[in-house]
This record gives C-alpha cells, sequence and structure tokens, in this order.
C-alpha cells in the first residue's frame, strides 16, 4: 500500500518528522532490522535520532542499502557517514552494526551480505524481510545503486546469495554493492526521504505515473510484502511539481 506522501516545509522539518516515527516505531523494546541509504539527505535525520541516545538500542540492528567500494574512512563512505552523525554517539551494540565492507572485493561482499541477511532475517517469497528500508533517490531517479538502465537489479533474485549484487555508478564508475530491488520491495515499511527541487520532476512522475516514469528505479519500488508499506517524506521543494 503506498500512503499519502508526507510534504514537510523544510528538510528539517521532514528529517524531524521522520525521525519522531522512527523512534515512535522503533523504541517498543522489540527487535527492529532497518537498513539506510547514504548519499546526503539521511544526514539531518540521524543527526536527530543522535539525540535519542537516552534510549534503549539494544533491540535495534541497523544495515545498509548501498555502499560506496571505498574504504569506510573514505568520504564517500555511507558508513562513515553514518558513523558521524548518528553511530558515535548512540548505545547501538556494535554486533548490532551490519556494516557492508566498501574496502572488500565488490562480487564478495554482496555475495556475504547477501548470506547475512539470509542468516540473519526473516523471510517471505524466501527474501529476507526488513522491518524499515530508508531510501533516498537520486536526481537521475536512481534509488539504493539501482541506476537507470540496471533494471535487472529488479529481478528476482536467482537464489539467497543474489540478494545483494554489485553496481556502478553510470557517471563516476565508482563501484558499489546494493540490496536488489525485491529485497526492498519486500520490506515491511518502505520510506522515500527526498528534498530538493532538482528531484521535483522526478517525484511527480513517479507518484502521478507518468508514461515515460518507468525508466526510473525509484518508480520500481512497490510495496510487495503482504502487509508492506510504502511512504513518500519530501521537503516543499521536492513536491513542488505535485
Ligand atoms: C548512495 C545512496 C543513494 C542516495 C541517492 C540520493 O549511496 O548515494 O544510497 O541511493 O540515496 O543518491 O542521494 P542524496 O541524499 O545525496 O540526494
Amino acid at each position: 500500500m503506498t500512503e499519502n506522501p508526507l510534504i514537510y516545509d523544510t528538510p528539517a522539518a521532514m528529517a524531524a518528522g521522520l525521525a519522531s516515527r522512527l523512534v515512535a516505531d522503533l523504541f517498543d523494546g522489540r527487535p527492529h532490522h532497518i537498513a539506510v541509504s547514504g548519499g546526503s539527505t539521511p544526514r539531518a535525520l540521524f543527526q536527530a535520532l543522535a539525540k535519542e541516545a537516552h534510549r534503549d538500542w539494544s533491540h535495534i540492528h541497523l544495515y545498509w542499502v548501498d555502499e560506496r567500494c571505498v574504504a569506510p574512512d573514505h568520504a564517500d563512505s555511507n558508513y562513515r557517514m553514518t558513523h558521524e552523525t548518528l553511530l558515535a554517539h548512540v548505545p547501538i551494540p556494535e554486533t548490532n552494526v551490519h556494516r557492508m565492507r566498501g574496502e572488500a572485493e565488490p562480487e564478495l561482499e554482496a555475495r556475504r551480505y547477501s548470506y547475512l541477511l539470509d542468516e540473519i532475517l526473516p523471510k517471505v517469497a524466501g527474501l529476507p524481510v526488513f522491518d524499515f528500508v530508508l531510501l533516498g533517490m537520486g536526481a537521475d531517479g536512481h534509488t539504493a545503486s539501482i541506476f537507470p538502465g540496471n533494471l535487472g537489479l529488479f529481478d528476482m533474485p536467482a537464489d539467497v546469495a543474489d540478494t545483494c549484487r554489485t553496481a556502478v555508478h553510470p557517471e563516476s564508475g565508482q563501484r558499489r554493492v546494493t540490496l536488489t530491488g525485491q529485497v526492498i520491495n519486500h520490506s515491511q515499511v518502505i520510506i522515500f526521504h527526498v528534498t530538493g527541487a532538482d528531484k521535483a520532476d522526478k517525484v511527480k512522475g513517479i507518484l502521478t505515473r507518468q508514461p515515460g516514469a518507468e525508466v526510473y528505479p525509484a518508480a520500481h519500488v512497490q510495496a510487495a510484502h503482504p502487509e508492506g508499506k510504502l511512504i513518500w517524506y519530501l521537503d516543499q521543494a521536492a513536491a513542488s511539481q505535485l
């Protein structure tokens, strides 16, 4: 089910609104498995969540939607950004932080992470199920590291070792490891958090199902879990063409 988009005046207000939803959902004493994206949008969200250091983080298990194939201390590393803005500030057990190893050989890491998900997460339709997946969207309509022209990453995984794959950034050539689209789609709660006027046309195309929007990978994110939800958090700028 796709809920109506939640639209906030500013990126900071959107981050605060999403943080308060996550706080309400995550800190109920039950285990929660959440996969987060990288890039710049999550910074404000993670800084807001970092204020919740007084809570019990022992039930929260953190994963990544994708990672750049760089060392964890590299400026491009999604792990480094998450550590700087969130992990360094909250008492989440290290054993609950399931880092995609950007420093590893990409194909081997994609398989390792696939097996990790198969080992830890519950399954629906044979696919590992996250409780929450937080997605961003690039101005080209990509999400995770699923870029336009690579929609094959939404095909059903061939086996348990195929739920994470490698990808290449089309401009920089940077190698990536990414969750595949069916794993994203089978999550319980899929949350897009998107800001900026440069994304407004893609947001409109996707949310109003305009012909041609199917070329954008973000348009292929659907709630496929039996009780799945897809929710868009937007700031005014990203929602300006709705
Ligand atoms: C990444 C992300 C990617 C990101 C979008 C949006 O590794 O870069 O996972 O999918 O969510 O590119 O990035 P911004 O938040 O910087 O706009």
